[in-house]
């Protein structure tokens, strides 16, 4: 380990669990159902996607009225924009009229225009015009785009489609304290790129909290700046996982191009954590920057997400800020690329009659956590 990333873990300091004392999680599952079943699948949208909050971004990407952002979530098709009163709001991306999405991708608008026939809806998702249709004859407040809950915390957009959701903090668990000092939003979105996989939602979640594989899998990328020595970890009764790990930043070399996060407390300036929030958010604050990994299904084999790689705004003036965040986005994609390989080999293992999970090491911890909250908390496991 270079001298430049060591750093002292004081076993005591949060009360993490010291991983050469946490319990070894074994789930045997025997088979690999859950991951492939359409039932099982139908179960999650509806006690899982329909009902958790989930991170769709960042702030900055509805910075202006009229920004707006669209996802496909499970079966839901959403906008995330900012109306005129400056507020952040989440509608059903269904026009009122025979289904279509009205707005697609991304971009800035003043109202959004159904590409089929016409109908115009508001920022606020209000129905302004239908094209040959007298206003007598329907109540164009009843046509307006259904809004579902939003909410934000740290930068972070988060909505749900639960008509009756617990409030954001309570889901999320003791971030607040953890990460704090990060001030996570003081930090822009640089990058973002969307990700596609040919696999089922929970192996990319897994593999995201998965530190057993790192000085293997990624040790020509980050994983020999990122020893598993001293890693610790704690997990939340909301499902959260929380690893503190020692390291050096993401790019080749593991050298920071920009240093740490000017207003980090000293024991922070180096590393920095593997989090998860369930369902669907993985993020990475490092001594350096931040990123971010959120996901959801399309199908039950099937499901996309998106990075987001984040810096201290003071950066952005930084000559040369694009080039080097462009170092950190290809390195992101490179050892993404290694994971990818691993996640659909094994969407494939698990409909193997030979497939059966076995014993997990400490180092998957987070892992279980996932797979806890996921199969186990819901009922889809064996
Ligand atoms: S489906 Fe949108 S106007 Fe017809
Ligand atoms: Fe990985």
């Amino acid at each position: 380990m270079s001298s430049k990333f060591e750093f002292e873990i004081n076993p005591n300091e949060r009360g993490y669990s010291v991983i050469k004392d946490a319990d070894a999680m074994n789930h045997n599952h025997k088979s690999g159902h859950v991951y492939t079943s359409a039932e099982v699948y139908e179960i999650e949208k509806k006690e899982i996607f329909y009902k958790d909050w989930l991170c769709v971004g960042r702030v900055e990407e509805v910075e202006n009225v009229g920004d707006y952002i669209t996802h496909r979530i499970a079966d839901e098709p959403i906008i995330v924009t900012k109306n005129k009163a400056g507020e952040i709001v989440a509608m059903a991306n269904v026009c009122k009229h025979r289904g279509v999405e009205v707005a697609f991708g991304e971009g800035n608008t003043k109202n959004f225009t159904c590409p089929y026939h016409g109908w115009v809806y508001d920022l606020d998702g209000n129905l302004k015009s239908a094209l040959h249709l007298e206003k007598e004859t329907f109540e164009p407040k009843k046509c307006q785009l259904p809004h579902l809950h939003v909410d934000t915390w740290a930068g972070f957009i988060f909505v749900t489609f639960n008509k009756n959701p617990k409030p954001l903090l309570d889901c999320l668990g003791n971030v607040e304290e953890i990460y704090g000092p990060y001030q996570f939003d003081r930090m822009r979105m640089a990058a973002k790129f969307p990700t596609e996989l040919n696999c089922n939602w929970k192996l990319l979640n897994e593999n995201l909290t998965d530190i057993y594989h790192i000085a293997v899998l990624h040790l020509d990328t980050f994983g020999k700046h990122q020893p598993l020595d001293g890693y610790r970890f704690e997990t939340t009764p909301q499902g959260g996982y929380h690893g503190r790990f020692i390291g050096g930043a993401l790019v080749p070399g593991g050298e920071s191009l920009f240093g740490p996060i000017p207003w980090l407390p000293e024991e922070l300036k180096s590393g920095g954590y593997s989090s998860h929030i369930p369902p669907n958010m993985a993020f990475f604050p490092r001594f350096d920057n931040l990123s971010c990994s959120v996901n959801w299904p399309i199908d039950v084999d099937r499901c996309m997400g998106w990075t987001y790689i984040m810096f201290p705004e003071e950066h952005f003036s930084q000559p040369n800020f694009k080039e080097k965040v462009k170092v950190y986005e290809d390195f992101y994609k490179a050892f993404l690329d290694e994971d990818t390989e691993m996640i659909l080999s094994l969407q494939k293992g698990l409909k193997s009659q030979y497939y059966g999970r076995g014993p997990m090491s400490p180092f998957e911890a987070g892992v279980a956590g996932v797979i806890k909250h996921n199969i186990e908390d819901i009922g889809t496991s064996d």
